[in-house]
């Protein structure tokens, strides 16, 4: 560790993190990137979702071998941000890289590699050869490829990755910043699993931690719960915030979720249990008019009717309504 390590103040907020961690080497280009896409949908008039999705890493040296991970492959919101594009949304994929991205989540290397499904048709006198997609796969691939074009010749869909929990944290506040001008017409969606633990740079080993000395005992510091800033300075209470909770014993989910909404201030949080997070989530919002109210709402699909439904179709066809009824409501609207 380094020699900071015992002096440092490792008590964060959300300004002493920033104060105090380095910035990605690549935030300057990242940040003016989204401010050329969020003028051009300003001027057209758009609404832009930003989708936080997949899991942060946990780095445990400064010259990184090892690192904490978690989980989360990234569906959730790859799977939301087709359907964003679908209701004419102009999105932001702010994923961890290497996670599932819109469109070519279908054919991810593991569950649907595309090699499957192709096949070589020669010619009769084998001196030359065509690549032909399967029969039962060509619908499907045809109505994945058309969305995906669609998206990109239209310019609709910026993407920006992240590894590490500090690049997440940097990125979220610059891209804030940039979304500001949109006001309520900018909708958060933080799918991302975020780290609550870190290691600051000025704790840890330069080099790789070597294992001569028996057994490792690292001390993390909280990571800065960022929703705060997020909305009432970042966003100035403008924006319409949905965050996500996880949980794995289910009967945390609902006081969980209100105490973030009386924490933050946000409009939405999502509630999904670890094992059924695929198949029914609860939204939990404040009660309009009511103090330490709340309304809770299943938002459920039942996958052995239909195989193809995703339950993000109904979590993101619930959002884009009251998104809309959230613009509408705006005094400046
Ligand atoms: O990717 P999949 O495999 O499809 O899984 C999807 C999912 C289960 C990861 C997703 O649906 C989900 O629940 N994401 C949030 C999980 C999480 O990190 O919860 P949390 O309690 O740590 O954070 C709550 C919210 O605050 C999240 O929206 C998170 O993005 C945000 N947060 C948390 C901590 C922090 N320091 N900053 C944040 O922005």
């Amino acid at each position: 560790m380094s020699t900071d390590a015992t002096t440092f103040e490792s008590n964060f907020s959300a300004e002493s993190y920033y104060a105090t961690q380095s910035p990605p080497p690549s935030l300057e280009h990242d940040v003016r990137n989204v401010r050329d896409f969020v003028r051009k949908h300003v001027n057209a008039g758009r609404n832009v979702v930003l989708v936080t999705s997949g899991g942060t890493t946990v780095p445990l040296e400064l010259n990184v071998v090892r690192f904490l991970d978690n989980f989360s492959a990234g569906t959730r919101g790859a799977t939301s941000a087709e359907y964003f594009l679908k209701a004419g949304y102009a999105v932001i994929f702010m994923h961890r890289q290497f996670s599932l991205q819109p469109f070519s989540r279908h054919y991810s290397h593991s569950t649907h590699p595309f090699l499957d499904f192709l096949e070589i048709e020669k010619d009769d006198n084998h001196s030359s050869a065509r690549i032909n997609v399967t029969e039962k796969e060509r619908a499907p691939l045809l109505e994945v490829l058309t969305a995906y074009k669609s998206a990109h010749t239209a310019g609709l869909l910026h993407t920006l990755n992240f590894v590490t929990v500090n690049d997440y944290l940097w990125l979220l506040r610059a891209v804030s910043q940039e979304l500001a001008v949109l006001g309520r017409r900018a909708l958060y969606y933080l799918a991302a699993a975020v780290s609550d633990f870190f290691l600051p740079r000025q704790k840890m080993s330069e080099h790789k931690i070597q294992s001569g000395k028996g057994s490792l005992h690292i001390e993390m510091d909280q990571v800065p719960k960022i929703l705060k800033p997020l909305v009432s300075e970042w966003t100035q209470g403008q924006a319409f915030i949905v965050s996500f909770k996880l949980e794995t014993d289910p009967s945390l989910l609902v006081p969980k979720a209100r105490q973030a909404l009386a924490r933050y201030g946000h409009q939405v949080v999502i509630g999904n249990d670890l094992h059924t997070r695929k198949h029914q989530v609860i939204f939990v919002s404040p009660s309009p008019g009511l103090d330490n109210e709340y309304v809770e709402t299943w938002v459920r699909i039942d996958p052995s009717q239909d195989l193809t439904k995703e339950v993000e179709e109904d979590i993101v066809a619930e959002l884009v309504h009251r998104h809309r009824a959230w613009i509408e409501t705006s005094p400046t609207s």
